[in-house]
């Protein structure tokens, strides 16, 4: 989320230079915060955008040493304070970013699994699906649990991002009173205890899983196991599945995925009496070849990739194809 501090017009580097020194910078952060600035153009007439971006980062320098005698120091890679400029034609817009590292990092990944879920992403599927708390929730194939995590996160009531940073509390103007009041308060309510299950059949995937459901504070309310889906039982007589399997672009080739589905359909219809189950995948073969009746087909994209968010309702002897 971009704060916007100033608007200009400009025809030359100069009259950037000139326009964003004469923003007061040393009433909006800090001269001991690190900086980095970044700029995006469309149809600009300027030359270089790495030179505007100098340009830009001298003029708050600048600004810093004739107010203060002092200048904040520039780090690129993990910046408390980004400024964002955008050039269209001759107007430009100066932004601070007070998000800081990108929204759907929620601060708890530590383990690395295999193809991962943004994290909003896959809060977003967990509520798709329609998930009541008081309902057990298991994720077959969870790798990191990214669906694990976040379905906790919902059931408890928890703030997304509630364990991470972001960048308006490195700004001049951050209420630290206000945040750590806010953030408390979410806390005290009282909570329903769900019933979540996650299993893989990758020991990898299950160590990741493990360390980013403690990093996230939900482990005691989700049980992990190392199981193959075609294998495993159900761990209650109804309930919800939500599963992200391989989908060939990252893993999983096509073949072998063709030759699975019907296996996992079997499963499903063997084991999985009673359940609702959903499946997130860009593999637009699964309907057909897993031989079970979508009752949903919700479309949605990871990334640039289009996928689909399947729903099978599982019900013993019926919806065979
Ligand atoms: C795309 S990843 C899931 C990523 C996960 N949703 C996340 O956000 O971290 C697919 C996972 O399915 C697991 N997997 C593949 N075949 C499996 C099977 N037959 N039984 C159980 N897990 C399987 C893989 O080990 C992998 O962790």
């Amino acid at each position: 989320m971009l704060w916007r501090i100033a608007e200009f017009e400009y025809k030359s580097d100069q009259d950037i230079y000139d326009a964003v020194k004469a923003i007061d910078w040393p009433r909006l952060f800090e001269v001991g915060r690190t900086l980095r600035v970044n700029v995006t153009a469309q149809k600009s007439p300027l030359k270089s955008l790495e030179f505007a971006t100098l340009r830009i980062k001298d003029a708050v320098c600048d600004r810093f040493r004739d107010d203060l005698g002092r200048r904040p120091d520039v780090d690129r890679a993990s910046p408390d304070v980004r400024v964002h400029a955008f050039f269209e034609g001759t107007h430009a817009t100066l932004y601070l970013d007070t998000s800081g590292e990108p929204l759907f990092k929620r601060g708890w990944r530590q383990g690395a699994a295999d193809a991962p879920l943004r994290e909003n992403l896959a809060a977003g599927i967990v509520m798709l699906t329609g998930w009541k708390p008081d309902e057990p929730l298991l994720d077959p194939m969870c790798g990191g649990a990214t669906l694990l995590v976040e379905a906790a996160a919902i059931a408890r009531g928890r703030a997304p991002g509630a364990k991470r940073a972001f960048g308006f509390q490195k700004l001049l103007g951050f209420d630290a009173k206000a945040w750590e009041a806010i953030t408390a308060g979410e806390q005290k309510q009282k909570q329903p205890e769900p019933h979540l299950y996650g299993s893989d059949t990758d020991p990898k995937a299950l160590n990741a899983a493990r360390r980013n459901l403690a990093e996230a504070g939900v482990e005691r309310w989700v049980s992990l196991e190392r199981v193959d889906i075609l294998e495993r039982s159900a761990p209650a007589p109804g309930g919800l599945m939500v599963a992200n399997p391989p989908y060939g672009e990252r893993m999983g080739s096509a073949e072998e995925l063709a030759a699975f589905y019907p296996k996992l359909g079997d499963a499903l219809k063997k084991k999985f009496a009673g359940w609702r189950c959903y499946f997130f995948t860009a593999d637009l073969r699964l309907p057909k070849l897993i031989r079970l009746e979508p009752a949903a087909r919700t479309p949605l994209w990871n990334g640039a990739l289009e996928c689909r968010l399947y729903e099978f309702k599982i019900v013993s002897g019926s919806h065979r194809r």
